[in-house]
């Protein structure tokens, strides 16, 4: 029988000399050769010999850089992302916009039976590769997550949270979250991020095309009534915010997760389990309720707001012609008030911002009240979630974190298949995880709410 040969490298970082790359190595870093870590072994690639090692060099600085190999791939030459993936066990893929680089990567991985995780915050990416690589990635042992950054594991895990807050009898029917970016300095976004979100405005279409192509998923069954509408833009003075609905892919997410978890009320099934992860899983998922989910974005004053919104004014109309993505892509700074420059955040900026992101929740505090007509939920939960700048601090730690969990527990993961990571990772104590690392999730308050 041909002996099956441990490929050479735990994981490969794809896009390592990008803005957001060079701090995912510098975050591999702190975890490489350590004794307890899984990651033994990595290596950067991407198109450019010299920027990767410009890369390896910034993230070590001010010690010289380990020796870490260096492997050319682009995303245009399918054979170079074939050998890439025949040579790792997982790919972390930070080249984005994914729906212009994406796709054929998780080919290559596919093919293989390599590991895919990746930052994208793209929702037609995501539901796209699950709809063509799913069958293909169970055949081949291929596991395929998109959104393990900021966009979406602080919503995945921060409704999670305040999910499991809310104790027998009592059941959620509806989360809130409010996402805040603070700072001492301007908060500035790096310019991927931007041309990610304007094509993904532009082609806001295609992303329902695909929808009604695909067989419809199961609605997990939220007690209680639907959430009302609420006004354009919210004051929410529990948490000291004025918000308006963010469209970001968060929502988007989690709905995923939740229709992945009402078809497998118990979790995915893994391709090794133990008993007693086994008991873990099923009790894991026992606690978690299902609920209304929306994200909203919020500031401190109503200006703010209307800043936010006039940003959104300008990139729902203009991205829709070619004339104007020309002229938001040209001038991101002018467009999105200074929020998203060529270059990226200078450092200063970045260590000095964070966010923190409420939930706030509504329910009953016991479940037949539910049932009742005309029935008002009469508890709130409110839980937080909170950690450093969202791009380059939060979004490494997760996609590291979600990585070692790959390396170190991959027996009590699914064999293959395409999956939010909310499902995948949940159960496999990621929250902990972010936990010691920085990300904090806290219960702020549980009350009973006026009739
Ligand atoms: N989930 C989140 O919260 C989150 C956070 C941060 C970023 N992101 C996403 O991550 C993506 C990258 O953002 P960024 O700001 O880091 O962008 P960036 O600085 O432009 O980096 C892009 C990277 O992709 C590489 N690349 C481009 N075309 C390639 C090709 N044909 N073959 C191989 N490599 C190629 C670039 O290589 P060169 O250096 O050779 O040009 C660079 O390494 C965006 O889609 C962004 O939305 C998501």
């Amino acid at each position: 029988m041909a002996e099956i040969q441990t490929p050479p490298y735990d994981l490969i970082i794809l896009g390592a000399s990008g803005f957001t790359g060079k701090y995912v190595v510098r975050e591999a870093l702190k975890f490489f050769n350590a004794p307890t870590s899984p990651l033994k072994s990595f290596a950067l690639a991407g198109r450019s010999q010299a920027k990767l090692r410009q890369a390896l060099q910034w993230a070590t600085h001010p010690s010289p850089p380990p020796s870490i190999p260096i492997l050319i791939a682009d995303t245009t030459d399918p054979l170079s992302l074939q050998t890439l993936s025949s040579q790792t066990k997982l790919i972390l893929n930070c080249v984005g916009p994914f729906r212009l680089h994406g796709e054929p990567v998780v080919a290559a991985c596919t093919s293989s039976g390599c590991d895919y995780l990746d930052i994208c915050g793209e929702p037609e990416f995501m539901e796209k590769m699950e709809a063509k690589y799913h069958e293909k990635a169970i055949e081949t042992g291929s596991l395929v997550v998109s959104a393990c950054g900021f966009d979406s594991i602080p919503a995945e895990m921060g409704l999670m949270f305040n999910s499991r807050q809310w104790l027998p009898p009592a059941v959620p029917n509806r989360v809130e979250a409010y996402l805040s970016l603070e700072s001492d300095k301007r908060i500035v976004g790096n310019f991927g991020t931007y041309e990610s979100a304007v094509l993904g405005i532009a082609n806001a279409d295609k992303l329902q095309e695909l929808r009604r192509s695909r067989p419809k998923r199961a609605r997990p069954a939220i007690l209680g009534p639907p959430p009302p509408k609420g006004p354009l833009i919210e004051h929410q003075k529990k948490v000291g915010l004025w918000a308006v609905k963010l469209p970001s892919a968060d929502s988007i997410v989690v709905r995923r997760t939740l229709a992945s978890l009402t078809e497998n009320p118990h979790g995915l099934p893994a391709v090794n389990e133990s008993a007693e992860w086994v008991e873990k899983r099923k009790s894991f998922w026992s606690t978690v309720k299902p609920a209304h989910f929306g994200v909203k974005i919020g500031t401190k004053s109503l200006l703010g707001i209307l800043r936010l919104m006039m940003v959104g004014v300008f990139m729902g109309i203009l991205a829709r012609t070619s004339f104007g993505r020309w002229l938001l892509l040209k001038f991101p700074s002018f467009f999105s008030l200074g929020w998203f420059k060529k270059k990226g955040p200078s450092e200063d900026e970045v260590q000095s911002a964070s966010f923190k992101m409420w939930f706030v929740g509504h329910g009953f505090s016991d479940s037949n009240l539910a049932s009742q007509r005309n029935s008002k939920p009469d508890m709130e939960i409110i839980t937080r979630v909170m950690g450093p700048e969202i791009g380059y601090l939060t979004t490494p730690i997760i996609l590291i974190q979600c990585a070692l969990i790959l390396l170190s527990q991959r027996g009590n993961l699914p064999k293959g298949g395409a999956f939010p990571p909310g499902i995948l990772f949940g159960p496999a104590d990621l929250r902990e995880r972010l936990q010691q690392n920085g990300i904090s999730f806290d219960v702020i308050s549980k009350s009973r709410l006026p009739a």
